[in-house]
C-alpha cells in the first residue's frame, strides 16, 4: 500500500474535522437563522442581487435597498432593460456603483447568451460581469443547490478560527484553499443551507473581536476557541493607508436653482451627478464657508469645505436643476452633508 505523506494525512484530519461540523451547523441554522427577505425566495434574480449588494454593504442596510430594487425590477429581463440614470438612482446610497452597472451588463448577457434564464452551471455563473468565484458559489448553492462554497470575509473568519490558520486571510491562494476544503465536504440536498449556514455563523456568533462562543454550535471543533485564542483570528492583511484629497464643494445657488454636473464615464463614482468640486486650492476661498465633511472610499479620503456662493446669473459649464430635478438625480452619499444644507436653503 502506498504509504501517505504527513501532509496528506493533515489535509485528511482537517477534512474529517469539517465534515464533521457541517451536521450540528445545520441543525443550528435551521433554528437560529434570521428571517431575510432573499432567503424566503430563494430565485436566481433575488439571491443574484441581494448578494451583490451584501458584498460591502450590511444585512440591515441592504433590506430597504433590496425591496425597493425587487419592486421595480423583478427579474432579469427588466434589469436588462433599465435606464442607466435609473438603476444608479436605486443604487443611490449604496456605495461602489460598478456593482450596479455589472449586474445590468451581466443580465443583458443573460438575456442575448443564456435565453433571458441565469445559468445554473458554475463556470458559466463565472463568465458573467461582476461575478466572481464567490457570488457564482453564493448563486450555485443557494438557488441551484449545487455544492460550491461562497467563501467571503465572514466564512474565512469562521475557518481561519476552526484551525488557528496563522497566515494572512487576503490573498486569492488562501481563498481557494478554503474554497476547495468546503466543496468536498458540502452535504447533498442541504447547499443552499449549508453555504448560509457558515455566513450565518459568521455573522452572528462567530464576528469581528469578541465572538459569542457560548452559542456556537461547532464550538467543540474550533482549535482557536479550544486555546482561548479567538482574538488571534484572522490573520488580516496588512492595509494601505488611505489617500487623502482635501476637496473645496460650491453650493452655487441662482433663484431657485443650484449647480449640478456630471462625473466622467469611468473611474471612482463614474457616471454620477455631484455639487461642482475640485482639489482645494491654495487660492483665497470663494463664498461663504458652510460646514466641513469627510467621507471614507476604500482607497481615499475626502475632507471637504463647503462654500456657498450666489451667481447673478447661471455660470456656464454646469447643469442647473431645481430641487425636485436634483432630488431625481443619483447623488452620491460623499455629498450627504451638503445636500442637506441645500435643502435647508431650499434648494
Ligand atoms: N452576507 C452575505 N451573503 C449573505 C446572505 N445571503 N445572507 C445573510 N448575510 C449575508
Amino acid at each position: 500500500m502506498k504509504q501517505q505523506t504527513p501532509t496528506n494525512i493533515e489535509v485528511q484530519r482537517k477534512q474529517e474535522l469539517l465534515n464533521r461540523i457541517a451536521p450540528g451547523l445545520l441543525t443550528w441554522y435551521d433554528k437560529s437563522r434570521r428571517s431575510l427577505p432573499w432567503r424566503e425566495e430563494p430565485t436566481p434574480h433575488r439571491v443574484w442581487v441581494s448578494e451583490i449588494m451584501l458584498q460591502q454593504t450590511r444585512v440591515e442596510a441592504v433590506k430597504p435597498y433590496f425591496a425597493r430594487f425587487m419592486e421595480r425590477l423583478p427579474d432579469i429581463e427588466a434589469l436588462a432593460e433599465v435606464d442607466d440614470d435609473e438603476l444608479l438612482k436605486l443604487w443611490e446610497g449604496l456605495g461602489y456603483y460598478s456593482r450596479a452597472r455589472n449586474l445590468k451588463a451581466a443580465a443583458q448577457q443573460i438575456v442575448t447568451e443564456y435565453g433571458g434564464e441565469m445559468p445554473s452551471d458554475y463556470r458559466e455563473l463565472l463568465k458573467l460581469k461582476g461575478i466572481g468565484s464567490y457570488t457564482a458559489g453564493a448563486v450555485s448553492s443557494i438557488a441551484f443547490k449545487q455544492p460550491n462554497p461562497a467563501v467571503d470575509g465572514n466564512v474565512l473568519r469562521v475557518l481561519a478560527r476552526m484551525e488557528c490558520f496563522g497566515e494572512s486571510i487576503g490573498s486569492d491562494k488562501v481563498k481557494k484553499r478554503f474554497r476547495e476544503a468546503l466543496r468536498d465536504i458540502y452535504p447533498t440536498g442541504e447547499c443552499g443551507a449549508f453555504t448560509s449556514a457558515l455566513m450565518e455563523l459568521g455573522e452572528t456568533v462567530c464576528t469581528v473581536g469578541t465572538p459569542s462562543c457560548a452559542r456556537c454550535p461547532v464550538a467543540a471543533y474550533c482549535a482557536a476557541h479550544r486555546c482561548g485564542e479567538e482574538a488571534l483570528y484572522p490573520v488580516l492583511p496588512e492595509k494601505k493607508p488611505r489617500r487623502i484629497e482635501n476637496r473645496r464643494v460650491l453650493l452655487l445657488l441662482c433663484g431657485d436653482m443650484c449647480a449640478v454636473q456630471r462625473r466622467a464615464d469611468t473611474g471612482l463614482l463614474a457616471s454620477m451627478w455631484e455639487l461642482p468640486n475640485d482639489l482645494l486650492p491654495d487660492a483665497p476661498e470663494t463664498g461663504e464657508p458652510c460646514g466641513e465633511a469627510v467621507h471614507i472610499f476604500s482607497h481615499v479620503e475626502w475632507h471637504m469645505r463647503g462654500y456657498i456662493v450666489r451667481c447673478r446669473e447661471k455660470l456656464p459649464g454646469y447643469v442647473w436643476v431645481t430641487r425636485a430635478e436634483r432630488e431625481a438625480l443619483a447623488m452620491p452619499t460623499a455629498f450627504r452633508y451638503y445636500r442637506k444644507k441645500l435643502e435647508e436653503m431650499g434648494y
